[in-house]
């Protein structure tokens, strides 16, 4: 079989990954596979035939699967986690940017998210490049945070009001049904705002809808800086917008990405995300 196409979709990250069976992946294409998704942050992939075990094979090549601490995996699969909308749900999973995990003190390193159904228009997954957001702040304000962190929690997130993710997830019964105690699963986490991508080498910005506030600011000085820094996170250039369709696959980089689920739709949306465990960011 020739080699992999690989085919960007914006100027910021993403690329689609043409010529790929991933039911048949040996080392040699999972090595193309995996230089791809170095090189563009987030790679996707059409007409995908994957058994769960399929799936999960393909994860393992990728690292130690994570486990959500917050929700339970399927009963036969717990690696994967069915993520459901039904029509009528007002709960929509993963709709605030953010990066998996952010609230651990090893946050995930990737997520797999594959579309079993998925609506005739709308639920579209957006994507944004954090190290476009990294290069683009002014050097003063680089200089200026370069040694900051960030505190991140894994529930009640300011920016999103302060409710618990039990609170939250009413909206969706399928989800609600999921959410478990973490237990002594750590939730919280503080990290550097600039981190280093340890395969790239490339400076990422850090931030997203686990992040609270700035190490050793005052509350009132970190706030405008937050809000300053999500905005900047997500400006048009630094994004790309993937439109799912039975069979396609995602896979991102959560060292150099945030994701954004669009909450645009009311049809019935079921996917399968495994997530891989990740390092200390520095
Ligand atoms: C997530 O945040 O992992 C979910 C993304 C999606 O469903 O598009």
């Amino acid at each position: 079989m020739a080699g992999i196409t690989v085919t960007p979709i914006s100027g910021a990250l993403g690329a689609e990954i043409g010529n790929a069976d991933l039911s048949k992946l040996d080392d040699a294409l999972f090595e193309d596979i995996y230089a791809a998704f170095l090189a563009h942050q987030v790679i996707f992939f059409r007409d995908q035939t994957l058994t769960p075990e399929q799936q999960i094979a393909f994860a393992k090549r990728l690292g130690p699967i994570h486990y959500h601490p917050y929700m339970k995996g399927m009963d036969e699969h717990p690696e994967i986690l069915e993520i459901l909308k039904e029509p009528g749900d007002s709960y929509t999973f993963g709709a605030a940017w953010h990066s998996d995990q952010m609230f651990n003190p090893e946050p995930a390193k990737a997520t797999m998210l594959y579309a079993k159904e998925t609506p005739n228009v709308g639920g579209d997954t957006m994507f944004s490049s954090m190290y476009k957001a990294h290069d683009g702040l002014s050097e003063a304000m680089r200089a200026m945070l370069k040694t900051v962190k960030t505190y991140n929690v894994g529930d009640r997130f300011k920016q999103m009001g302060g409710g618990s993710r039990a609170d939250r997830y009413k909206g969706s019964a399928n989800m609600a049904d999921k959410v478990r105690d973490p237990g002594n699963v750590p939730t919280e986490a503080h990290h550097p705002l600039f981190r280093t991508h340890p395969e790239t080498k490339r400076k990422a910005l850090y931030i997203g809808s686990h992040t609270q506030f700035l190490d050793g600011m005052r509350q009132e000085e970190s706030d405008p800086i937050v809000d300053y820094l999500r905005r900047h996170s997500i400006r048009p250039e630094y994004l790309c917008r993937f439109r799912w369709a039975p069979g396609s696959l995602a896979l991102w980089d959560n060292r150099c990405v945030q994701h954004y689920a669009v909450p645009d739709y009311n049809e019935r949306r079921r996917m399968h995300r495994i997530t891989i465990a990740g390092d200390t960011p520095f």
